[in-house]
């Protein structure tokens, strides 16, 4: 594989985007939002740029990387990739009517992986015609330091299709892991719900947010606390996979946190909004 596709410039795509060019991988980058799209080269460049000042690619290496990133607004131009990586909003509808236009528009053969969080692969599937080309393929935040991929096989995936984006992740320099489709897979299974009780410790005044960071990176060496995490992740991010393993999993412990509902109600989404349980001002 050569030219993969990537859907949506946010921290996620822009950061599955740096990786693939570095790798040598020409990118086409989609947004459907200019502004976004523009962001999104810009976050590329200035991460490129500091790994050039730290001496960890070359100055010509970042010219090339960049130089194999293609921004585009317009999806049919996916129509000369060999992979899709959809890495859009976090809603079931929306990535249904996205995987419907990309089966119209890329040829048969194209695999079209989602880097969805928690929802179903299986579910997203069934928007195609061509449910063993469809697959999870869930990086992690930050993408171009973080080593895991979730591979999660949906299903009607085939063998095939799996063994394929294996070998495309670890020709990435990330670490495949295989998982069945579930609600949050493993790592947000068990990372979501211990930041949600973490933002109820908060709200109970159990402790502040720095003691309950402090406790979780000195008590259990965890490389940053739970809601430093959060405001890393998004907490609105947080909050959807929150609500799918509520609904999906239909356990009343997997009630996400009144504070998390109230700060995204009020556009407190973390890092990218400046103001989360911290402020980045
Ligand atoms: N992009 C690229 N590189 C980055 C980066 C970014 N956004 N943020 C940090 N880095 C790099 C730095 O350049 C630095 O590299 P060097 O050591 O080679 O110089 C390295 O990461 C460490 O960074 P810092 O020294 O600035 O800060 P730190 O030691 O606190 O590390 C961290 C930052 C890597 C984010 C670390 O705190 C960490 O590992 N945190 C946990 C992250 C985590 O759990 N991510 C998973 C979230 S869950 C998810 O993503 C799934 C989902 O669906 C929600």
């Amino acid at each position: 594989m050569e030219r993969i596709g990537v859907v949506g410039a946010g921290t996620m795509g822009s950061g599955i985007t740096q990786v693939l060019a570095i790798k040598g991988f020409q990118v086409l980058l989609h947004d459907i939002d200019q502004e976004a799209l523009l962001k999104g080269i810009g976050r590329i460049k200035k991460q490129l740029e500091r790994s050039v000042e730290k001496e960890k690619i070359s100055a010509d290496e970042k010219d090339k990387a960049l130089e194999r990133i293609k921004g585009i607004t317009v999806l049919d131009e996916l129509d000369s990739v060999q992979l899709v990586i959809e890495a859009a909003a976090e809603d079931m509808e929306v990535k249904k009517s996205l995987f419907k236009k990309l089966q119209e528009i890329c040829p048969e053969d194209v695999i079209l992986a989602t880097n969805t969080s928690s929802l179903s692969i299986s579910q997203i599937a069934r928007a195609t015609d061509r449910q063993d080309k469809v697959v999870g393929m869930h990086f992690f935040n930050p993408v171009p330091v973080m080593k895991l991929v979730e591979i999660i096989k949906g299903e009607k995936t085939s063998r095939d299709t799996v063994k394929k984006v294996k070998v495309l992740s670890e020709n990435m320099g990330k670490r495949p892991v295989e998982v069945k489709d579930s609600p949050g897979f493993v790592v947000n299974r068990l990372l979501i719900p211990m930041i949600n009780e973490a933002a109820i410790l908060y709200e109970q005044g159990v402790a502040g947010a720095e003691a309950i960071d402090k406790g979780m990176e000195l008590g259990a060496n965890h490389p940053i606390g739970p809601l430093a995490l959060a405001d890393l992740i998004g907490l609105d991010v947080c909050l959807a996979i929150m609500e799918t393993l509520h609904q999906d999993l239909k356990d009343h412990k997997y009630r996400p946190a009144a504070i998390l509902k109230d700060k995204v109600a009020k556009g407190e989404l973390g890092r990218k909004s400046q103001q989360g349980f911290y402020n980045y001002g």
